[in-house]
């Protein structure tokens, strides 16, 4: 827990991780780079920012036949000691420095990078189809759809774990509803995956509706989208 001074007012953050992101840095969208020093979450807030240093001065790699900026491939040096506060949002791509021999480094994108490659949070959500609540890594959803590993997969458990990519031979893309987001551990996402059960079992012990489920209890009634 920290105390930062921020837009003119303190708030109060957690810091989320802080370490395996030294390698990480990121294209902002006013198109600075910057180190990735640590992400943290605004308490109260479902707002998410990240601690970084920029890279002061940053030109093409090469010029010719074409310029590299056009591919995001820049020569980056003099790493700023100060901190500064990035929002998340506004990150355009996560990339990776290329450290040559001779001290030279080299700005290269990684093609499809997403803030979800470094930033490893969980998401608590509800299937549409059977009412079931599930906890997965927060990519597999994606504008109201969910990937789930269908019949195919034997042990889903570990796709979870592992954070598995998914892909279109192993999972099914089912309609969900975001319960809750932004956890950081999987163990937090499985305590409240029980809770969204146990108050759903609760809420509706009265009117005898079918309850909450951990959906791989039920493996049977899917619609697929
Ligand atoms: C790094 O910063 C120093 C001091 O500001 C400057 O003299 C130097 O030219 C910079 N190096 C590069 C490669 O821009
Ligand atoms: C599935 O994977 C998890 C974690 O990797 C493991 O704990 C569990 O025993 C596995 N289950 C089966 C049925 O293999
Ligand atoms: C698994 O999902 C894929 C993609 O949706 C589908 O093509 C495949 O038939 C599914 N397999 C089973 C056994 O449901």
């Amino acid at each position: 827990m920290n105390i930062f001074r921020f837009f003119k007012m303190w708030i109060v953050v957690s810091f989320i991780k802080t370490n395996n992101i030294a390698d990480c840095y990121v294209l902002y969208k006013s198109n600075n780079i910057y180190q990735v020093k640590n992400i943290v979450k605004i308490n109260d807030m479902d707002k998410i920012i990240i601690l970084c240093n920029i890279f002061l001065s940053k030109k093409p790699f090469y010029e010719t036949p074409i310029n590299s900026n056009i591919f995001n491939i820049y020569e980056v040096n003099n790493l700023s000691d100060e901190l500064t506060l990035i929002n998340l949002d506004e990150i355009k791509r996560k990339n990776m420095i290329i450290k040559l021999n001779d001290g030279q480094k080299i700005y290269v994108p990684i093609l499809h990078s997403y803030s979800y490659l470094f930033l490893k949070t969980w998401i608590v959500l509800s299937f549409d189809d059977d009412n079931t609540v599930e906890c997965v890594p927060n990519f597999w959803y994606k504008n109201n759809v969910c990937a789930w590993p269908n019949k195919t997969v034997i042990n889903h458990t570990k796709m979870i774990e592992r954070r598995f990519n998914p892909n279109n031979l192993e999972f099914d893309f089912i309609k969900a509803r975001k319960l809750s987001k932004n956890i950081d551990t999987l163990s937090e996402a499985r305590r409240k995956t029980k809770r969204a059960e146990e108050t759903s079992e609760l809420s509706s012990a009265n009117d005898d509706k079918e309850s909450k489920k951990i959906r791989h209890k039920n493996f049977n009634s899917r619609n697929v989208v």
